[in-house]
């Protein structure tokens, strides 16, 4: 079993951000700014902006936060999207979800410039990346990808199982997959709660993506020997042991998975480290207007 090494590789790509960010700034360039929107104080969501906020100050990037109360209307919340869209001074907008009930996020996505959505969730950009177009891909299954590539893991006519649906991962996933590129060409299975025979799916699986959210959902009998395991989740679990009062767990039960697995990803200091090199690498592209010109 070889683990596929978030923490190593973000290092790595960092690095290489930094060393783009400063050649930007010797040439006298506009340094890359990304913007963080968030609404209400969710542990989790304070944890991973504050992360986000932090890789783009440590590559020498820009970056803001604009939090509200969560009883802001979703009138002022897209005001302030629009206000963003038109600020030519910066280059990315991510708003952190969960949003409250009441605010539509889907409103708010599509509300985002489609040219400053690095998180690659407008519907411009989920189309355009659906047909293989230049697009903003989501930071998470970006990072996957990156992964698979980095360790040069065969993909190619294998069989990839995703489990989990979800808009942001699972979906996107599916569909990155299948492309007639590399990492691509996989014949793809998208699973989800409704699925019938799941673990016998997953057990045909050469390359496994676990993105469901439910901790430690993918037992050692759910998985083929020699395969590839992607463990996208990140849970909190109460642990009266920890000084934080919980620890952090994967989809994937890593104890009884990494013996029969050919690769693995830890949790944490796997994919976790790989989205936030994602977006930091979107918001690059958007400076340089690689992908959209500046609205
Ligand atoms: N919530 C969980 N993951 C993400 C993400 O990648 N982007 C945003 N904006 N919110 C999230």
């Amino acid at each position: 079993m070889q683990l596929l090494d978030g923490k190593y590789l973000s290092q790595q790509i960092k690095q290489e951000i930094a060393v783009q960010v400063a050649d930007i700034r010797s040439q006298g360039g506009k340094i890359p700014h990304l913007v963080a929107i968030l609404v209400g104080n969710n542990g989790a969501s304070e944890t991973y902006v504050a992360s986000k906020m932090k890789n783009c100050e440590e590559v020498g990037m820009q970056s803001s936060l604009f939090r509200f109360n969560t009883s802001v209307s979703e009138a002022e919340l897209l005001d302030k999207v629009r206000a963003i869209n038109e600020d030519p001074g910066i280059d990315g907008l991510i708003v952190q979800l969960p949003l409250p009930d009441h605010i539509s996020a889907d409103k708010v996505m599509e509300t985002i410039h489609p040219a400053k959505d690095v998180d690659g969730f407008h519907p411009i950009n989920i189309g355009r990346m659906a047909k293989g177009l230049p697009a903003y891909i989501s930071a998470t299954p970006q990072g996957v990808l990156e992964m698979l590539s980095r360790y040069q893991i065969e993909t190619a006519g294998r069989h990839c199982v995703v489990v989990g649906r979800s808009q942001i991962v699972g979906l996107p996933m599916s569909i990155l997959m299948q492309r007639n590129t590399y990492p691509g060409n996989c014949t793809v299975t998208l699973t989800h709660s409704r699925t019938q025979n799941l673990a016998a799916i997953c057990r045909s699986a050469d390359i496994l993506v676990a993105a469901l959210g439910r901790p430690e959902f993918i037992t050692g009998d759910m998985v083929k020997d020699g395969a590839v395991v992607i463990d996208v989740g990140l849970e909190r679990v109460p642990d009266a042991s920890k000084k934080s009062g919980f620890a952090l767990k994967g989809d994937v039960k890593f104890d009884e998975v990494a013996p029969k697995a050919a690769f693995i990803t830890p949790v944490p200091g796997g994919v976790g480290l790989m989205t936030i090199c994602s977006l930091m690498q979107n918001t690059l592209k958007a400076a340089r207007q690689e992908i959209y010109p500046k609205p």
